[in-house]
């Protein structure tokens, strides 16, 4: 793929990750974040990293159904880091807006409130995978060591997903898309791996 290509495709990467950002800034900026403003941001920033989670581990199962897509996973990268990044704005959004930085009312939070011990669980996993997102992480800690690691993302997105279960009133079943997509991408590893074995042993046979 030509260098210039490459670089359209990183910048429109880039715009579409900024959208949900952007919509919370146009929001507060015109006074029109809705009725609920801090629901508001906590389901923008929320989804925002489901949704992002689920696109950086779709990528590689796409790689492997159509070869001619194999680009797509050097954005991989850019796109868990926004995946932390709205993260990470979620939980301020927590610290600062639900908790007014009650360091007290925190730590009730997260020994009484299942859903905000996941949510916390979910953050705490990601965040060795942003901090060791550098090349020199990886240099550091060698390739297998830093892929083992960085397996640790489908158990943040579970986790991310339980939050979501655990938060919405019963009978409620916004989170059945995500965790369905979530689904078929974990179901499709190991499957992957079994056929890939499977063709070994015809062709050895
Ligand atoms: C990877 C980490 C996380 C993901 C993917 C995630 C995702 C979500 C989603 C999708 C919602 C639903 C919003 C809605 O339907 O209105 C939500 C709500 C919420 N999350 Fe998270 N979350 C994460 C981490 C956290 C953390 C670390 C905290 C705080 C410690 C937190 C606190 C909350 C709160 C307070 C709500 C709103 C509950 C309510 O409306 O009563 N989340 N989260």
């Amino acid at each position: 793929m030509k260098r210039q290509t490459l670089i359209l495709i990183k910048t429109l990467t880039w715009l579409a990750c900024l959208v949900p950002l952007a919509r919370l800034l146009w929001g507060a900026v015109t006074n029109n974040l809705g009725p609920d403003p801090i629901a508001n941001i906590t389901f923008t920033t929320g989804s925002a990293t489901l949704n992002l989670l689920t696109i950086s581990l779709a990528l590689t199962p796409v790689r492997r159904l159509i070869p001619e897509l194999s680009w797509l996973v050097k954005f991989r990268r850019l796109i868990g880091l926004f995946a932390f990044f709205y993260a990470t704005l979620h939980l301020a959004t927590y610290v600062a807006l639900y908790a007014g930085f009650d360091l007290h009312a925190m730590a009730a939070d997260i020994a009484k409130r299942r859903y905000i011990t996941m949510g916390l669980a979910a953050w705490l996993l990601l965040l060795p995978l942003a901090a060791t997102s550098t090349n020199w992480a990886i240099r550091k800690m060698g390739g297998k060591n830093w892929n083992r690691l960085h397996k640790l993302v489908y158990v943040a997105a579970v986790c991310g997903v339980i939050h979501y279960w655990w938060q919405v009133k019963p009978g409620v079943l916004s989170p059945l898309s995500i965790t369905l997509m979530l689904a078929l991408l974990l179901i499709s590893r190991p499957i992957w791996t079994w056929n890939q074995r499977r063709k070994l042993r015809l062709r050895a046979a």
